[in-house]
């Protein structure tokens, strides 16, 4: 069926767009809309179009599943440019999320009328590419140089209200109709008998004869670390300084050209690959299966880093909070952080002080665990020490009524064996935030042997509730994100010793993209919280581990990093970040001795292979072992919670493009030097003797 229709209301012709769920420009529709232009062309008694989608939102964008595809057809640039010309009045009536190639019709028509809720945006840039539909040219002419890259750059959505603030759209209607919302302002410009306004014929925010190069310099200076490695940014500004100098057709035609080397690049196809990734972590069993509960009263047991930005990223998702802490001094530590963190959002103009009181005014802290008996779902975050939450959830379970939903914030522990202490251990999981919770998206969703289906739905609703993309994840050792980092990291410290030094593999990470090497990462966290994990690890240890007590050396010391201003590097306000801490070496040094081992060299090639290898050798064993249930979700909890590039689509997307037949060999070859840690998982030799990938597993 034609996605796109046509109707008339006298000389109003309607232009309605139906493709769910957003009503992405496919091929269907670009050819649909192409037929219905060439059509309204003719009819000349038409004098107005309006060009609406009714049902869930305005075009939310091209239909991205297309990408790289070649279907031919009309491009949408060609579209809009056809729109544009038209000799009658053409209004887009938004509402929703008009992102994209959706804006960029919008904006070929002569006037935009949108509901009080619609949100525009051109977002390609978070998909590796730049709006190739006349974006780069019709936003600037509308929203001005500065406010446009700023659009493109950050891919923002930006409400109808700054909207019409930046000359983007012409009028809000208060109705959310937006096919009578067309025919009244269609009726008002044929009454009025206005002229019509073309985009590319704007120049009252672009003056062609005026310079731009300072602004745009000032642009790409600003957004340049955030953009470091990818392509797609520079392509914009690119677009909208070139297009300055060029007639308007031209500088489409620039436009198209960056436009199809940003399709072609493998970043825009492994930040695609993020894109699906982060909606198919909700293709769970459980959430096909249950219904979930809304929660609004939440109780957070413990009021340290974690249990505090928990509880802001609960106040932020408008819940009422009880946090229950041992000591007064310690609510009151916390209850400041988060006054202080909403002040500042106050200072920065990002709330209102209206609605800072009302967030302080939903948080209620206490020492008494009887606070929060009567809270729907309760989050405890105190220290990792089995023995401490095995009380905890004993009390819970005497006090809180058998539908309360506990959840634990552990982020090694054995979810089910803390369940047993519950009589109902149906209504227990794990909600692994990441630090700082009221930030950080990843929020891992621990899956215990007995948790329920409605457990498991409330967890992933509430997760989405607070903004957090969560993942669904089985039990074991670290759960998906803390098992894949030990393993990593022992690979990391195996090189060290060999004789490699931390800070070319930290620069060596870096370059891949990551946003830290692994000795960066360990002094931002604190190299206690390892210390401790591998002290506990230390009875279950076999004798034919190897163990490097590198990090150790460095940790008795106290040089637990960035919080005590030493560890693998030096912190402090003189001093130069990455200055590296002189006394590592030594360290290194006399432990490769101790352990009588000669110093190899190791290239920057083979730094980079043994770390992605160990990555990805872990996440194969998590999925043979089905902690995971796809591969797509390792990527999404690396993309969002150890900061590998979003552009490289996460590690076993990145293993998918160099091959796993090249993983394979590199197991089998390190195998040989030590086959305890570097053991083959039989799916990863099926996978390559079949010759498929991670991603037919998805
Ligand atoms: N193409 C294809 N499918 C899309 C899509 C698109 N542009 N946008 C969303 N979808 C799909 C999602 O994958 C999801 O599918 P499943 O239900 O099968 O998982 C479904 O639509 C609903 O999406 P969400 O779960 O994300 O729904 P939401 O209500 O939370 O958010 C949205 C809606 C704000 C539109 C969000 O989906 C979004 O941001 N989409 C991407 C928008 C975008 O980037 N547009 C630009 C595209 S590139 C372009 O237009 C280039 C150009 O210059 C021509």
């Amino acid at each position: 069926m034609n996605p796109v229709s046509i109707s008339y209301e006298g000389e109003i012709s309607i232009v309605k767009i139906s493709n769910p769920p957003v009503n992405a420009i496919s091929l269907e529709v670009r050819n649909g809309l192409l037929d219905a232009i060439n059509e309204l062309e003719k009819k000349e008694e038409v004098k107005a179009v309006i060009i609406c989608a009714p049902n869930r939102t305005f075009l939310a964008g091209a239909d991205i599943r297309e990408f790289g595809k070649n279907l031919g057809g009309p491009t949408l640039s060609e579209i809009c440019n056809k729109i544009e010309k038209l000799n009658k009045y053409v209004i887009a009536s938004l509402h929703g999320t008009p992102l994209g190639g959706g804006l960029e019709v919008a904006m070929a028509c002569h006037f935009r009328i949108a509901t009080p809720n619609t949100k525009v945006g051109l977002p390609e840039v978070l998909l590796g590419i730049l709006p190739g539909a006349g974006g780069t040219q019709r936003l600037p002419r509308l929203a001005g140089i500065e406010m446009g890259l700023e659009m493109m750059l950050t891919g923002k959505h930006v409400p109808s209200q700054e909207a019409i603030e930046n000359g983007i759209i012409d009028k809000i209607f208060e109705h959310t109709d937006t096919i009578s919302n067309g025919i009244n302002y269609a009726k008002e410009l044929i009454q009025n008998n206005s002229k019509i306004k073309r985009t590319s014929e704007n120049f009252s925010k672009v003056k062609s004869e005026e310079d731009y190069s300072e602004i745009i310099n000032e642009i790409r200076n600003k957004y340049k670390s955030k953009h470091k490695n990818l392509f797609s940014p520079n392509a914009i500004i690119e677009s909208v300084q070139q297009g300055l100098k060029l007639e308007f057709y031209a500088a489409i035609n620039n436009e198209r050209k960056l436009f199809e080397d940003c399709l072609y690049s493998p970043q825009r196809e492994g930040l695609i690959h993020t894109f699906f990734s982060e909606r198919a972590v909700n293709k769970i069993p459980e959430l096909k299966t249950a219904k979930s509960k809304d929660i609004k009263k939440v109780g957070v047991i413990g009021g340290g880093t974690m249990g505090t930005g928990i509880s802001m990223a609960a106040l932020n998702a408008g819940l009422s909070v009880i946090m229950v802490e041992r000591d007064e001094e310690l609510i009151k530590k916390s209850f400041k952080k988060i006054e202080s963190t909403y002040q500042r959002n106050v200072d920065l103009g990002r709330i209102s002080l209206e609605e800072k009181n009302k967030l302080l005014g939903n948080f209620i802290g206490g020492t008494e665990l009887e606070k929060i008996a009567d809270r729907e779902l309760i989050i405890e975050a105190v220290f990792e020490e089995m023995d401490i939450k095995k009380e905890i959830f004993t009390k819970l379970n005497k006090i809180c009524p058998s539908d309360t939903i506990l959840a634990s914030n552990t982020s090694y522990l054995d979810i089910n064996e803390i369940a047993k202490v519950t009589n109902n251990p149906e209504r227990m999981l794990g909600m692994h935030f990441f630090s700082p919770a009221n930030i950080m998206k990843l929020l891992e969703i621990i899956v215990g042997e007995k948790t329920s289906a409605e457990t498991v739905a409330t967890a992933f609703s509430l997760g989405k509730k607070m903004k957090k993309i969560p993942v669904r994840s089985g039990v074991c050792d670290g759960f998906i994100g803390n098992r894949i980092l030990s393993k990593y990291l022992v690979a990391t410290y195996h090189m060290v010793e060999d004789g490699a030094s931390i800070y070319d593999i930290d620069r060596v990470i870096r370059e891949f993209g990551c946003a830290m090497g692994p000795f960066q990462v360990i002094d931002l966290a604190g190299g206690d919280i390892g210390w401790a994990t591998r002290k506990r690890k230390a009875p279950f240890r076999s004798k034919n581990d190897r163990y490097v007590e590198i990090p150790d050396r460095v940790c008795e010391r106290g040089w637990f990093g960035q919080k005590v201003g030493k560890g693998y590097y030096l912190y402090g306000k003189d001093v130069k970040p990455l200055t590296p801490n002189p006394e590592i070496e030594e360290i290194c040094k006399s432990e490769r001795e101790r352990v009588g081992i000669n110093p190899k060299e190791f290239s920057d090639k083979e730094i980079l292979d043994r770390y992605i290898t160990a990555l990805v050798l872990e996440g194969v064993k998590i999925l043979e072992e089905k902690i995971a249930i796809k591969p797509s979700d390792i990527d999404v909890v690396y993309n969002n919670g150890y900061g590998f590039p979003r552009w490289r689509g996460g590690p076993m997307n990145y293993a998918d493009k160099i091959g796993l037949d090249k993983i394979l060999n590199n197991i089998k070859s390190y195998e040989k030097e030590n086959s305890n840690f570097w053991s083959c998982p039989k799916l990863l030799e099926q996978l390559v003797s079949e010759g498929r990938k991670f991603k037919d597993l998805n």
